[in-house]
């Protein structure tokens, strides 16, 4: 007896935000005005890079298209998109973008309580080849008092009250982890009812993996301990070597990381000390979900949600995924 051919009771992002909200005492539902603006966000964004190139939207294509229209670059149409549903959600109060030097102040009479860091689009030196890139995005709660200014986002990520990413992959996901101790849910992206959909409840990070990413054309730069690391990996005492993968997506790389298991990698290198990718808006969301999904997420010293921000585009050297991968892994890099 196969289910029914259309679901008419479908777990939809919205109706499944709006149950968790009314699980939280005194909720206002502020945080649910909020990740709708995001979906909407999200829904315009895979809409723009599933025809990006019959709309002349490739980052290469210059400004105008045959038709002579201003043609935004996909991470500026994403970046304009973010801020304009996260503003007019009045919900929030500052935002920190990869794409804005400097935080977004909401206007007074369009003020919430949240602070809100995103990247927009990432791995977008994937767009012109087609290659799966996403959105992140990290949630915190403005707790100090009067104007709000930089250090309502310079927390650790311990602090954050959600976060989230979208994959704008083979198909469409939104994952999202909201408070600790909650999980981490998946909702798939259904175009026939434009709605993201339940498919992955309760996503669980495997305690040990067999594959490991990161960008090996850096591996002269990398410190010893990594070094022997990656060698292990590959030419083990025991047991059978690890597979390699790395999209150069983070998103796309820790999606695959959470459904699989095994480690992502944006080390410290010689000339990067501090490794390329962002604390505010790729670390600390990234590391949030990997972490309520079971896993583990550190700077090779101490866990990446413990870092106190002192700058928003600080960057982070990023080690995260399977907890026994990420121990092994310090063992070496002690
Ligand atoms: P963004 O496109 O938002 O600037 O992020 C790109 C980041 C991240 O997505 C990815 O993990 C990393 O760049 C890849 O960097 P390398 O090309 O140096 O490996
Ligand atoms: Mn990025
Ligand atoms: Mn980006
Ligand atoms: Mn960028």
């Amino acid at each position: 007896q196969q289910g029914p051919a259309f679901d008419v009771n479908a777990m939809t992002l919205t109706r499944w935000v709006l149950a968790q909200q009314r699980t939280v005492p005194g909720a206002t539902g502020d945080l649910t005005q909020l990740l709708n603006s995001i979906q909407t966000a999200v829904k315009a964004i895979q809409s723009a890079v599933r025809k990006a190139g019959i709309a002349k939207l490739h980052g290469i294509s210059g400004n105008t298209n045959v038709q002579g229209e201003e043609v935004k670059k996909l991470d500026v149409l994403s970046n304009d998109l973010f801020i304009n549903m996260l503003i007019s959600s009045f919900t929030t109060c500052m935002l920190v973008s990869e794409e804005n030097s400097t935080v977004i102040e909401v206007e007074t009479e369009r003020r919430g309580k949240y602070v809100v860091c995103f990247d927009p689009l990432d791995g977008s030196s994937n767009i012109d080849c087609l290659v799966s890139v996403g959105s992140i995005f990290a949630i915190y709660k403005k707790t100090s008092a009067g104007e709000p200014t930089e250090s309502d986002a310079l927390r650790p990520g311990r602090e954050l009250v959600a976060a989230g990413y979208a994959l704008y992959g083979s198909a469409t996901m939104l994952v999202l982890a909201i408070g600790k101790g909650n999980g981490v849910n998946g909702f798939m992206y259904d175009p026939s009812i434009g709605e993201f959909i339940l498919t992955d409840p309760n996503m669980r990070i495997p305690e040990k993996g067999k594959i490991y990413s990161i960008n090996e054309g850096y591996a002269a730069e990398w410190a010893s301990g990594l070094k022997k690391y990656i060698e292990d990996r590959k030419n083990p005492s025991s047991g059978k070597a690890y597979g390699a993968r790395y999209v150069g997506s983070m998103v796309a790389d820790v999606h695959r990381t959470i459904k699989y298991g095994g480690i992502f990698m944006y080390p410290a290198t010689n000339s990067a000390p501090n490794g390329k990718l962002r604390l505010l808006y790729e670390c600390n969301p990234m590391s949030f979900i990997v972490t309520e999904a079971g896993g583990l997420a550190t700077n090779g010293q101490i866990s990446i949600l413990d870092i106190q921000p002192s700058s928003i585009h600080q960057r982070a050297p990023c080690y995260l995924g399977s907890k026994k991968d990420i121990e092994e892994l310090m063992s070496y890099l002690q």
